[in-house]
């Protein structure tokens, strides 16, 4: 079911991966015998919500370019196209901002390495936008207490409970989005989501339910729990959960 306001997503994959440490670009890897990207594009179809979706490739990637296409012969009336991201996240949402049709009204945006996102997080996090928050987040509680340190000497324990763990898919009004993105050059590192462009804008920043299997496939480990999650699945519901 699409959305009363078109929705664009950019799903950012041009990050090089080099935590995984596999060698090539992380959207590349395989997950239970298909890419990252693969499984997230899959996620982002099945959500309904997208009247568009632009990828965010890394340069070249012949590999990632064919996984995009194969998504978009499968899309039915979503566009779904490639872009050449950059050498931050953020300068790689901003060439996927570029890329939407000006008709998106509310974009979100992903990080291909969440493949195992359930697609009602897309369609949870687009509602809240659509009723009129200018930004949207998915969050879960911290589990850790968490320590600010200098150096190797800790400074403050923040209130655990005023704490989350943020994820995505990140849901803005869309020209809200492209103002705070000129706010910040695309070279600066230092923007690790969209949200924080939004905050420092003075933009209130609402949370929504995230979901434990919208981690972000980062280090082997993960890459191993991502698996098991899958053979779990395709085990069916006869294995206890
Ligand atoms: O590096 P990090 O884990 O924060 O990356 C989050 C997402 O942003 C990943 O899906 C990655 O492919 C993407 N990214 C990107 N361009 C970059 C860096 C990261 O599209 N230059």
């Amino acid at each position: 079911m699409k959305h009363a306001l078109p929705v664009g997503v950019v799903v950012v994959a041009a990050g090089s991966g080099q935590r995984l440490g596999q060698g090539i670009p992380k959207a590349r890897v395989l997950c239970g015998g298909r890419t990252l990207l693969e499984r997230s594009l899959d996620a982002v179809l099945a959500s309904g919500v997208a009247a568009s979706i632009v990828v965010v490739l890394p340069e070249g990637d012949d590999v990632l370019s064919a996984v995009v296409s194969r998504a978009a012969g499968r899309a039915g009336n979503t566009t779904v196209v490639p872009v050449t991201g950059g050498a931050t996240r953020t300068a790689s949402v901003r060439a996927g901002l570029d890329a939407l049709p000006p008709s998106a009204a509310v974009v979100l945006v992903h990080d291909a390495a969440r493949a195992l996102t359930p697609p009602e997080v897309f369609r949870r996090v687009a509602a809240a936008v659509a009723a009129g928050a200018p930004a949207v987040i998915p969050v879960l509680p911290v589990v850790d207490t968490v320590k600010v340190v200098d150096g190797d000497v800790v400074t403050a324990t923040p209130d655990r409970g005023a704490l989350r763990a943020v994820q995505t898919p990140q849901g803005f009004d869309a020209p809200a989005l492209r103002l705070a993105h000129e706010g910040i050059h695309p070279a600066d590192p230092s923007a690790t989501d969209d949200a924080m462009l939004m905050e420092a804008r003075g933009a209130t920043v609402r949370v929504v339910d995230g979901d434990a299997l919208s981690f972000k496939v980062t280090t082997p480990l993960d890459l191993v729990i991502a698996e098991a999650v899958l053979a779990r699945e395709a085990a069916g519901p006869s294995v206890a959960g």
